[in-house]
């Protein structure tokens, strides 16, 4: 940043003019009991609202109390959470229900610092309950924040860097509307989301178009800096989809490994898709299968999934069974058929069953 840029009080005034007129109505919008706020802020965590709306409304309707989900089963939440991603986020909104429930007498704590002790809740999410909630002042920071403020102050520090994230919300905190600091943290989001996006903002309607470093310089599409490009690891999951008349067996995943909590198939990871010369050949396979008469029917495409971190890639093999094993691990769950939308699965197996017209058979 250079000199002239010190008077920092035309972001404020920019931002918060332009929000007078951009406003989006948003269910939880003026909300203020902290509850629903919380639940919305962790269902917008890595989603877009288009996307969390929804759950949102679905949460709500279901729970309308904390004490209603706290008192919810596990798979009751994960079912309802389905399709959205990031299931710890399911996890830890649930552990939290229970915690505020039961160890807080079901009061939602009224402080930054209590809040930001709640498991799945971060300093920007704090920080949005807390100015949302209470009008504390605490500026939310993120993707969006780092994008608009390295843009309009042209900030080249890579924000995935130390100096990088200390720069930026020492920033945003000295930019911070302190008195109306939730009214402030709406007007960045939406702004970011809506006016200054990653890919062809609309400058010419921009209310810090002449002010935009970014702009001036020819910029905006290389701000903001990243350091480090993401490499992401490929796994290879080779199901087995284990069917004996009626019933197929389930897999529920207990592992700390992605998808915890959600239900699968017996699953044979790999270095890469496996034939069924392979397959047969597996531990696995043998320690499942052993004694038993076995048909393998169908072999899927193979389906793929991005996450934050990892590229899945799945095969799924239908094997038909005369007779189930005489004993089946625990981890495996006979399930009839017509039973298997009540599970939660992850996004890669309701393509594959959807794929199946599986569903479509069943309802
Ligand atoms: N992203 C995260 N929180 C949000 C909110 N309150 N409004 C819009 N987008 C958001």
């Amino acid at each position: 940043m250079n000199e002239k840029t010190t008077d920092l009080s035309f972001f404020k005034k920019g931002l918060l003019k332009w929000f007078k007129n951009n406003d989006r109505p948003l269910p939880w919008k003026g909300e203020k009991n902290p509850y629903y706020i919380w639940l919305s802020e962790i269902i917008l965590q890595q989603t877009r609202v288009e996307q969390g709306l929804p759950y949102f409304e679905k949460f709500k309707r279901h729970f309308p109390t904390i004490k209603k989900l706290a008192d919810a089963s596990e798979d009751t939440v994960m079912k309802l959470w389905e399709g959205l991603g990031y299931y710890s986020r399911a996890r830890n909104l649930h552990a939290t229900a229970k915690f505020i429930t039961y160890n807080l007498d079901g009061i939602f704590p009224t402080t930054h610092e209590e809040i930001l002790k709640l498991k799945g809740v971060g300093p920007y999410t704090a920080a949005a309950i807390a100015s949302f909630a209470y009008g504390l002042p605490y500026a939310v920071v993120d993707g969006n924040v780092y994008r608009v403020l390295s843009r309009v102050f042209g900030i080249e520090t890579p924000i995935d860097s130390t100096p990088g994230k200390k720069q930026f919300a020492q920033l945003a905190d000295q930019l911070l509307a302190k008195r109306t600091a939730g009214v402030y943290n709406q007007a960045i989001m939406d702004f970011g989301a809506t006016q200054c996006t990653p890919a062809n903002p609309n400058c010419t309607i921009c209310p810090f178009q002449k002010k935009c470093v970014a702009l001036a310089s020819d910029r905006i599409s290389s701000l903001p800096v990243k350091s480090k490009k993401l490499k992401k690891r490929e796994r290879y999951f080779n199901y087995l989809l284990i069917k004996c008349g009626d019933t197929i067996l389930l897999h529920k995943r207990t592992e700390k490994d992605i998808w915890q909590n959600l239900y699968d198939f017996p699953l044979i990871e790999a270095t890469t898709l496996l034939s069924k010369e392979e397959l047969v050949a597996t531990d696995f396979f043998e320690g499942l299968l052993e004694n038993t008469a076995y048909e393998f029917t169908k072999r899927s495409k193979p389906f793929k999934q991005l996450l934050t971190h990892q590229k899945i890639i799945a095969v799924f093999n239908e094997i038909s069974l005369k007779k189930l094993p005489k004993s089946i691990p625990s981890l495996f769950i006979p399930v009839n058929q017509k039973n298997i939308p009540k599970f939660a699965f992850p996004k890669i197996i309701d393509w594959y069953l959807k794929d199946k017209s599986l569903y479509l058979e069943l309802f």
